[in-house]
């Protein structure tokens, strides 16, 4: 069991690329169509430590603790083990270890805001209204007409509130029924989920993901939200909502929530948390950085992720993110995750390669979703019968594309969702060909690990250098380079005269390089250039 940290460096994530795995769709070792533990040691070299690896720099795993799969795994049903499908705790030691041996972090993810109905605290909450873990969930007598509480709604569709015929009162679900709110302003429930956190610390996990956290703290007088909002100044944010969600999420509480899990991390050295929040930046950047810095490290920004294709949204989600963090924050950016379509639907296949050089030249810390670097698009059509996710979310949680096949390297039995033409789009055959999807982003990866400015340098947005163009530069010392996107599908002029004369292209989406006249740059149609800039012209 590995309890030191691979390196204390503080802030080792400043600048890194996260790598997220979903584990159920990763690698199945033993041939039962589950990813496992096991299965993840075994494709390391995909991700760490070889030539051939991507590089990156830490990995997140969805929840690998044992549950009923109401949510697909955030429904925990016990906080410190692992899921009989992925393996065991020895298991997930070899992991930490053979992760730390290749120089790469472990995260995990953590679900504090709710239990499964499973969970033995959950159990024994509902058992009686005078069990004395009856107060470590949100429970609320019936309204007078015998309905619930009040109406907040849940984020997956009708009430928050169920109704617990043995009891007669209701419990409040900000997500599926399955997963009943731990009531935080209980401190026995901080100890609890501090205490989770620690035994996982101890066996060398270098951080957590935060699942969900603006659900952890509701209003203590149930007021009703009002049944009227305006749209949300994030493209995509909560479209299905008939009310404003005021008195549910995102209380003034949450920050101290918050607080006491920074508390936990600090026990360790070098531990990082990445708050997950579905927010406009505003508010997320409310969570990290500041003179206290004593909440997140980082934040999950989705603006990104949720934008269209289109110039002025993808200019107005890297400026606010910018913009809109305190001065000492990292930002954040993700393309796809396992809640929402792959950007390759979304946007299109076509885009992807100029969307990663978006991606990984940004400053902060760049996610990638598993299976983004080789182009995985979301299943079109999956039959009824392979659906497991009542929110419809499967399509993006398809296994891993190893190679061709059946199984496509994913597994030698029958894959618990179905696979997406692995003939075509597979980890094996991009390996072996220079020009690739995967090749693209390890030769961005490895750009952005040898270059200080693209991995800590400053930032600053170049506006106007042509239509649908996005252009920004990043300085450190004695580096500067200039990245250029062109975001349309036809070739574009860009004029970067107020950046400098000329420059020397270091990676581009297309097969170019050596000098290039800055005041008249030629870019081909979904172009991404990454260019090295003489640095006395700044
Ligand atoms: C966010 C997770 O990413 C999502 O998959 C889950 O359904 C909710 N939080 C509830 O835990």
């Amino acid at each position: 069991m590995t309890s030191d940290p691979v390196d204390d460096r503080s802030r080792w994530w400043e600048g890194s690329v996260i790598y997220q795995i979903y584990p159920r769709s990763f690698a199945d070792s033993n041939g039962d169509g589950i990813g496992d533990l096991l299965g993840i040691v075994g494709r390391l070299d995909h991700l760490r430590g070889t030539d051939a690896s991507l590089g990156v720099d830490a990995i997140w795993l969805s929840p690998i603790h044992p549950s009923p799969l109401a949510d697909m795994g955030y429904d925990v049903a016990d906080y410190t083990d692992v899921a009989l499908e992925y393996g065991t705790l020895a298991d997930f030691d070899s992991l930490v270890d053979a992760c730390h041996a290749r120089g790469m972090k472990l995260l995990l993810d953590l679900v504090p805001c709710h239990t499964s109905i499973e969970h033995p605290w959950f159990v024994e909450s509902r058992s009686s209204r005078h069990d004395p873990r009856r107060d470590w969930y949100v429970w609320a007598d019936p309204a007078p007409d015998g309905g619930p509480p009040n109406n907040w709604e849940s984020v997956f569709g009708g009430s928050a509130w169920e109704r617990d015929e043995a009891t007669g009162q209701f419990y409040c679900h900000t997500f599926y029924p399955e997963q009943p709110n731990l009531n935080w302003r209980n401190p026995a429930v901080a100890d609890a989920i501090g205490d989770a956190m620690r035994f996982w610390f101890r066996r060398g996990v270098d951080g957590f993901r935060v699942d969900a956290i603006q659900a952890a703290v509701v209003d203590d007088q149930l007021r009703d939200n009002p049944p009227f909002r305006r749209p949300s100044s994030m493209p995509g944010l909560d479209p299905g909502r008939a009310q404003a969600w005021l008195w549910n999420v995102d209380r003034p509480e949450v920050h101290d929530v918050v607080r006491g899990l920074r508390r936990v991390a600090d026990e360790f050295a070098g531990r990082v948390l990445v708050g997950e929040l579905y927010a406009p930046v505003e508010r997320i950047a409310g969570f990290v950085g500041g003179t206290a810095d004593d909440e997140f490290h980082l934040a999950f920004n989705f603006e990104m992720l949720l934008a269209p294709w289109d110039h002025g949204e993808l200019t107005l989600a890297i400026e606010r993110a910018e913009a809109l963090h305190p001065p000492d924050a990292l930002p954040t950016f993700a393309l796809s995750n396992h809640d929402q379509p792959r950007h390759t639907t979304r946007w299109g296949r076509e885009r992807a390669r100029v969307a990663a050089v978006m991606l990984l030249t940004l400053r902060g810390v760049s996610t990638l979703y598993m299976g983004e670097e080789i182009g995985m698009v979301d299943h079109p059509k999956l039959p009824k019968d392979r659906r497991f996710d009542r929110a419809g979310r499967d399509a993006q949680r398809t296994p891993m594309q190893w190679e061709p096949g059946p199984g496509a390297g994913f597994t030698t039995g029958t894959p618990w969702l179905p696979t997406v033409d692995p003939e075509r789009v597979n980890v094996a055959d991009q390996r072996s060909r220079p020009g690739t999807l995967l090749d693209l982003y390890r030769r961005l990866i490895a750009l952005r690990r040898e270059s200080a400015a693209l991995r800590r340098g400053t930032h600053r947005s170049i506006f106007g250098v042509a239509p649908d163009v996005l252009c920004w530069t990043r300085t450190a010392d004695a580096e500067r380079v200039v990245v250029v996107c062109n975001l349309a599908d036809e070739p574009r002029t860009a004029d970067l005269s107020r950046v400098a004369a000329s420059g020397v292209v270091l990676l581009s989406t297309v097969d170019r390089g050596g000098d290039v006249d800055l005041r008249r740059l030629d870019l081909a149609g979904l172009e991404g250039l990454v260019i090295s800039l003489p640095v006395a012209e700044s």
